[in-house]
C-alpha cells in the first residue's frame, strides 16, 4: 500500500467536514476502487473538485476505506483515521464480543471507544450503547459511525457518565508499538486503571494484546484467547455477570470453535508417536488448553513440554491440524535431505515446536527437492531433535493455500 499524502492528522476541523452532509456526499461520490490509486494522484484529481484541505481529507478517507475493506473483507462505510483503523477490533471479533455482551441484557458503555468498531457491533445486536473517547476528532467520527450511540469526549479514568448498571468494554490504546514486552504504563488508560474499572463493573470485558502473560490474568477474571483465521487477535478478560472466574477459553473464528478449561484433560505423561499427530491452534496453546484438547481428540502428548499431540485414531477438530505420520527421523540436515530424496518427498509445509531451526532456513538448507508433497513437523522429543514426515489430513486455517 502506497504511503498516504501529508498532512495525515485528522484534526477537529477535518473531522467536522467529514461528518457534515457536504463531506458525506463528497465521500459517497468517490468509488471504493479509487482508494487503491496512488494517494498523490487521487489528491490531484480531487483538487479539481474541492478546496485543497478538503481534497486531502477526502483522499485520506478513500485510501483508508480501501485499506479497511481489504483488511475486513468488505467496506463497512466507516469514517476512519490511520491510527483508529490500526486499533479497531476486527468486525468478526467485535461481533462475537457484542453477542456475548448482549446475553447479559445490560446496556454497554465502551470507555475507550475509538472509532466505534466494538460499539457498532453492539448496536447491531440491538444493545443500547454509549461511548467515551479522549480524542475529540475521534469521538466525532465515532458518533457518525454509530449514530445509535451517545458518545462523550472524556477520560475513562474519570468516567464522564454513571457506570452503574452498565456492561463495560475497555480496549486501551497502546502508546508504543512494543508487542512482546508488556508494559502496563504503555497503555492508555493504564492497565491498572482498566483492571480497577473492570473489577467494579457489574459485568465487562478488557481487551489485551495476544501476547499477554498468563501471570497477568487476575484470578477473578475469565480469560479468552481469540484467534481469527491463522492469527491470534487478542486475549480478553471478562468479569462479573456471565463470566466464570478462573476459566480459560480458546476461541477460533470465524468457525466459532471453542474449548474451555472446564473440559477434562489428559495426563502430562508423554507417549511414543502414534499413527496420527495433531498440532493445536495458537488459541489453544495461548489459553493453556493443549491437554484439554488432547482429551477431546483422544490423543496424548509426545513430550510434556511440547504442544504436539499424538494418537492411534484420526480426529478432526477445527482447533487442531491433523496429520498422518509417514516416518519419524532423527534430525540432521544431511540425513533428512537424503531420506526425502530417496522416497521422493517434497516438503510442502514445514512447522516447528521446540526446535531451533526456522522453517525458512530449513527449507533453504534442504535445497530443491521434488516428489509428493509432505509436511515436516520438527520438534524435540525427550531431549532429542526429530522430524516427523507427515501427510496433512485436515484443511485447517494454517494449511498451505488455505
Ligand atoms: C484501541 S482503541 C479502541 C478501538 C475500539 N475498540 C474499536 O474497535 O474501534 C483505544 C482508544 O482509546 C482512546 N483512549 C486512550 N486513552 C483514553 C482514556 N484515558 N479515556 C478514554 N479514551 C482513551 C484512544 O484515543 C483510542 O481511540
Amino acid at each position: 500500500m502506497a504511503a498516504l499524502p501529508h498532512p495525515l492528522h485528522v484534526d477537529l476541523e477535518r473531522a467536522r467536514y467529514l461528518v457534515s452532509p457536504a463531506g458525506r456526499a463528497a465521500l459517497a461520490a468517490i468509488p471504493l476502487d479509487a482508494g487503491r490509486d496512488d494517494p498523490n494522484r487521487l489528491v490531484s484529481t480531487l483538487r479539481r473538485l474541492h478546496p485543497p484541505a478538503r481534497a486531502s481529507a477526502l483522499a485520506e478517507q478513500a485510501t483508508l476505506r480501501a485499506r479497511a475493506a481489504g483488511r475486513f473483507g468488505r467496506d463497512y462505510g466507516l469514517l476512519l483515521t490511520a491510527p483508529g483503523l490500526e486499533m479497531m477490533t476486527h468486525p468478526l471479533v467485535a461481533e462475537r464480543r457484542a453477542r456475548r455482551l448482549a446475553r447479559t441484557g445490560m446496556p454497554v458503555a465502551d470507555l475507550t471507544c475509538g472509532l466505534g468498531g466494538d460499539l457498532a457491533a453492539c448496536a447491531a445486536h440491538g444493545t443500547e450503547v454509549a461511548g467515551v473517547e479522549i480524542d475529540p476528532p475521534t469521538a466525532l467520527l465515532a458518533k457518525a459511525n454509530v449514530p445509535a450511540a451517545s458518545i462523550v469526549t472524556g477520560d475513562a479514568a474519570r468516567p464522564p457518565l454513571r457506570l452503574d448498571g452498565l456492561a463495560l468494554i475497555l480496549d486501551p490504546a497502546r502508546r508504543t508499538a512494543a508487542r512482546r514486552t508488556f508494559d502496563p504504563d504503555a497503555f492508555s488508560p493504564s492497565w491498572e486503571t482498566c483492571l480497577d474499572l473492570l473489577r467494579e463493573a457489574p459485568t465487562g470485558v478488557l481487551k489485551a494484546p495476544p501476547g499477554l502473560d498468563r501471570e497477568r490474568v487476575p484470578p477473578w477474571t475469565e480469560m479468552e484467547a481469540v484467534q481469527l483465521g491463522t492469527g491470534m487477535r487478542e486475549v480478553t478478560l471478562w468479569a462479573g455477570a456471565g463470566a466464570t472466574a478462573g476459566l480459560r477459553r480458546a476461541v477460533l473464528l470465524p468457525a466459532g470453535a471453542e474449548l474451555t478449561s472446564a473440559a477434562p484433560e489428559i495426563p502430562e505423561r508423554p507417549v511414543p508417536v502414534g499413527r496420527y499427530v495433531f498440532d493445536p491452534e495458537s488459541c489453544v496453546t495461548r489459553a493453556g488448553l493443549v491437554r484439554h484438547l488432547g482429551h477431546r481428540l483422544g490423543a496424548r502428548l509426545l513430550d510434556s513440554q511440547v504442544a504436539y499431540l499424538t494418537g492411534s485414531l484420526p480426529a478432526f477438530d477445527p482447533l487442531a491440524a491433523t496429520f498422518e505420520v509417514l516416518e519419524v527421523v532423527p534430525f540432521s540436515v544431511r540425513r533428512l535431505k537424503d531420506f526425502l530424496a530417496s522416497r521422493p518427498w517434497r516438503p510442502h509445509e514445514i512447522r516447528r515446536r521446540a526446535f531451533p531451526v526456522e522453517p525458512d532456513e530449513l527449507r533453504r538448507l534442504l535445497g530443491r527437492l521434488t516428489g509428493d508433497p509432505v509436511t515436516l513437523l520438527c520438534t524435540t522429543v525427550g531431549g532429542n531433535r526429530v522430524v516427523m514426515i507427515v501427510r496433512r489430513l485436515s484443511p485447517g486455517p494454517g494449511a498451505p493455500g488455505a
